[in-house]
């Protein structure tokens, strides 16, 4: 199985795999060309010719970068390729079986609750709460230990800070980015930044 990415959060990505999925024979994927922090123990490779030559032994990769916009542009890309996405299942995870979020990365110790929408891509980073009827788009970030309370919608390509709470029903549009800490207690638009408690926005992305 190919991991994309070679930086810390393929570490993670690398401990979640060595204990769900003995068997796999893992390799990874640093673009950049370094190796990254794997070279040693593991096969590293950089160019698509190696990837087409490796999807043709096994097709299934699993992201290994924690970036939504990076996320997007390797999943798409590796489809593209031949490969086959694998969506991680972390350890001590409670899944509510009436959850929808079979194309979500999911690390350890997270809470999933019922009539759950999870979309493509999105990572639920370890210990993250994500509550009755949330609904989340594409590709987006919930950091470690992040509450996600009943009813909320978050948009697409978004980054939740970690230990940050959303309270019940506040919609958060696309592209938006939550730091920290940060306690969210009403509706947030598009592609800005919102910190502290209460959150307030501090930025607006140009478009
Ligand atoms: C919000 C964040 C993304 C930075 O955004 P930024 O647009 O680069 O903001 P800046 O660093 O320029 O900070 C702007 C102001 O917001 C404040 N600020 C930044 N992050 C804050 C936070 N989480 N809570 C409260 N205030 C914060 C800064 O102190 C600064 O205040 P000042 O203008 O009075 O000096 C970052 O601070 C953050 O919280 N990242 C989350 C990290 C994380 O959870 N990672 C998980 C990895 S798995």
């Amino acid at each position: 199985m190919l991991i994309a990415g070679a930086g810390g959060h393929a570490l993670e990505v690398l401990d979640i795999l060595i204990t769900t999925k003995p068997e796999a024979r893992l390799f990874f994927l640093d673009e950049s060309g370094g190796g990254g922090l794997f070279q040693d123990k593991y096969p590293v490779i950089q160019t698509e010719t190696e990837i087409l030559r490796a999807f043709e032994k096994d097709p299934c990769f699993v992201l290994g970068t924690g970036k939504p916009a990076t996320r997007k542009k390797l999943h798409g890309n590796l489809i593209c390729l031949g490969g086959k996405p694998f969506y991680l299942r972390g350890q001590g995870c409670v899944i509510s079986p009436s959850s929808d979020c079979s194309e979500a990365d999911i690390f350890n110790l997270c809470f999933i609750g019922p009539n759950t929408r999870i979309g493509t891509g999105c990572l639920i980073n370890s210990g993250a709460q994500i509550h009755h009827e949330v609904v989340l788009g594409e590709f987006t970030e919930i950091s470690p230990a992040s509450v996600i309370l009943g009813r909320v919608e978050i948009g697409s390509f978004c980054f939740i800070g970690a230990n940050s709470t959303i309270l019940p029903g506040v919609k958060i549009g696309n592209n938006v980015t939550v730091g920290a800490g940060t306690v969210v207690t009403r509706d947030v638009p598009d592609s800005v930044t919102v910190v502290g408690v209460p959150g307030r926005v501090i930025k607006v992305l140009k478009s």
